[in-house]
C-alpha cells in the first residue's frame, strides 16, 4: 500500500510577517489552511496513511488543524524536524513510517489546479525507482530544472542561474524503499541543505527516474505573489470545489 508524506517544516522566511506566529502551511489558501490541499491530493488518490513532517515550533498548531485524520477519512502520523536542513533531511524522518514500502512525497506549499491521482496510478505500476512531475514554466531559475534527452531526464539542476530548459521539477516525488539509503549518501549543498535534487540525480544515474507532466496550473506558494496566485487557483478550480 502506497503511503503519503507531506513535508511542512522549514522556516517560511519569505512570507514574514505572515509567518511570525504560524507556519506557512497553515495560512489560508482558497478557503482552507494551505496543508489541507496536500491532504486532499493524497486522499483523492486513495492514500490514507499520511505522515506530516513539521518544525518544532508549530507542531501543536498542525495537530489542532488536522487532528487524527478522521475528518479527512485518513490517519495522520506526525514527526518533528528539529532543524530546517533541507527537503531530503526532512524526508529521512519518514523511514520508519514507510516501513520498506513505496511512498509519495508532497511539499506542503505546492498547490495544483488538478488532482494528481493519475501520476499516483502510474507509480503504483512502476516496478522500481522514482518518479517526478514536470511543468513548463516561465521562471525556471526558481526551481529544480530537468534536462531532457529524447524521453529521458538526463540531469536536474537546483535553481540554476542559466537554466538548460524550462521544465521545473514540481514538489511531488515518488520513491521506492531505496530512497532512504540514497539520502544517506548525499552531501549538503553550497546553501547547507540536503537537497531533494541530489537524491533525484542518484536515481537518474541508476537509470531509474521516470516522470509525468502536470496538467493544469501549478504554484509553489512560498512568496507573496505566488500565495495570491495559489488562492485564485483553488477558488477557480473545478477539481477542488
Ligand atoms: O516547489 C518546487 C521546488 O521545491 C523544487 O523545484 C525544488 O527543486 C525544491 O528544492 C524546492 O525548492 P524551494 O526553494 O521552493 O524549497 P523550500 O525551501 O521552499 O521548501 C519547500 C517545502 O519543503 C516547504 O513547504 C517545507 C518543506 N521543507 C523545506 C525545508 C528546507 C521541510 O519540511 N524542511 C526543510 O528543511
Amino acid at each position: 500500500m502506497l503511503k503519503g508524506v507531506i513535508l511542512a517544516g522549514g522556516l517560511g522566511t519569505r512570507l514574514y510577517p505572515l509567518t511570525k506566529v504560524t507556519s506557512k502551511h497553515l495560512l489560508p489558501v482558497g478557503n482552507e489552511p494551505m496543508i489541507f490541499h496536500s491532504v486532499k491530493q493524497l486522499t483523492t488518490a486513495g492514500i490514507t496513511d499520511i505522515l506530516i513532517v513539521t518544525n518544532p515550533e508549530y507542531v501543536g498548531d498542525f495537530v489542532s488543524a488536522l487532528g487524527s485524520g478522521k475528518e479527512f477519512g485518513c490517519e495522520f502520523t506526525y514527526r518533528v524536524q528539529e532543524e530546517a536542513r533541507g527537503i531530503a533531511h526532512a524526508l529521512a524522518l519518514a523511514e520508519g513510517f514507510a516501513g520498506g514500502g513505496k511512498i509519495v512525497v508532497l511539499l506542503g506549499d505546492n498547490i495544483f489546479e488538478t488532482a494528481i491521482h493519475e501520476s499516483v496510478s502510474d507509480f503504483q505500476v512502476q516496478q522500481r525507482g522514482a518518479r517526478v512531475l514536470l511543468k513548463q514554466v516561465s521562471d525556471p531559475e526558481r526551481y529544480g530544472v530537468a534536462t531532457l534527452n529524447g524521453t529521458r531526464i538526463v540531469a536536474i539542476e537546483e535553481k540554476p542561474e542559466h537554466p538548460k530548459s524550462d521544465y521545473a521539477v514540481v514538489g511531488v516525488y515518488f520513491y521506492d524503499a531505496a530512497v532512504f539509503d540514497v539520502i544517506r549518501t548525499i552531501e549538503p549543498s553550497a546553501r547547507g541543505e540536503y537537497e531533494i535534487t541530489a537524491v533525484n540525480n542518484v536515481y537518474i544515474q541508476r537509470g531509474e527516474l521516470e516522470y509525468s507532466f502536470v496538467h493544469g496550473k501549478w504554484v509553489d506558494a512560498g512568496t507573496f505573489d505566488s500565495l495570491t496566485e495559489a488562492h485564485q487557483i483553488l477558488l477557480n478550480s473545478a477539481d477542488w470545489q
